[in-house]
């Protein structure tokens, strides 16, 4: 399997502080069945301000602790990038990476504020060339409410990334219920475990492949985890990739009946 969203680097964001956990953590994600993971620290003006080029020192030094400690985990320079203004700039001028050199670019909104011409932002990305691929988008607290924003980004040929744990309840009910709503309604591309520490939010796709296998079925879930992310890393051109499945009719957007009679509104 290949994840394409992880905070493995030690000491660059709110991921791991020290190198022993980040060892700890390739070895897991190895035990797990990941052979490639992209290391995708935090951009974040004001808070977090890594560059391409320190992201890229630091996945040459973490290659050589791997190696040296025997884990045979490929890596990959990535970042997982917080929606700002001048982000195509940014790119092009070589400041902020894609994932891999290629066209995809991980793209993390806020969490909790529904960001102003939050749709215009990425179709501009698109116009720039790149394919956003968005982070996550069933852990936004505003995706209640905003949730037909999501099926007009992806077919206007944004991407979506699920968590793995969402898929399996680590994160709560509410991000389940939006994971699972989104990829029954053939919405998600690929899944990653954004994976920050051993414990709490570890390197671990298997269960997250599990259980999109048992509503999509075996094809499908290797889609998400290995074929897409593999075209990711070959940059191929969206049209190139096995589509999305073709689930039929969606399910009315808007508000989740199910959820507002399970448990009011959030
Ligand atoms: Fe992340």
């Amino acid at each position: 399997m290949i994840d394409l969203h992880c905070h493995l680097l030690p000491g660059i964001d709110d991921g791991p502080l020290s190198l022993e956990v980040s060892l700890a953590m390739a070895r897991q994600a190895v035990d797990d069945g990941i052979v490639f993971t992209a290391c995708t620290p935090h951009i974040y003006p004001g808070l977090y301000e890594n560059t391409r080029a320190g992201i890229e020192a630091a996945v040459l030094e973490f290659r050589r602790e791997l190696a040296a400690a025997g884990i045979p985990l490929q890596l990959g320079v990535g970042a997982d990038v917080h929606l700002a203004p001048e982000l195509a700039g940014a790119v092009r001028a070589g400041r902020v990476p894609t994932l891999c050199g290629s066209r995809y670019l991980l793209l993390e909104p806020p969490h909790h504020v529904a960001p102003p011409r939050f749709a215009e932002s990425v179709f501009g990305l698109m116009t720039a060339g790149l394919v956003p691929v968005i982070t996550h988008p069933e852990r936004l607290t505003w995706i209640e409410n905003h949730y037909a924003v999501f099926g007009d980004l992806v077919k206007q040929g944004a991407w979506m990334q699920l968590t793995a744990g969402s898929l399996t309840g680590r994160f709560g009910r509410r991000p389940q219920y939006w994971a699972e709503r989104m990829l029954d309604e053939g919405l998600v591309h690929i899944l990653a475990t954004d994976s920050h520490h051993c414990d709490k939010r570890p390197p671990l796709l298997a269960e997250g492949r599990e259980a999109a296998a048992r509503r999509l079925g075996a094809a499908e879930a290797e889609h998400l985890v290995e074929t897409r992310p593999q075209a990711i890393l070959d940059d191929l051109p969206p049209a190139a990739v096995p589509p999305l499945p073709d689930v039929g009719a969606p399910k009315k957007a808007g508000k989740p009946g199910f959820w507002h009679r399970l448990f009011g509104n959030p």
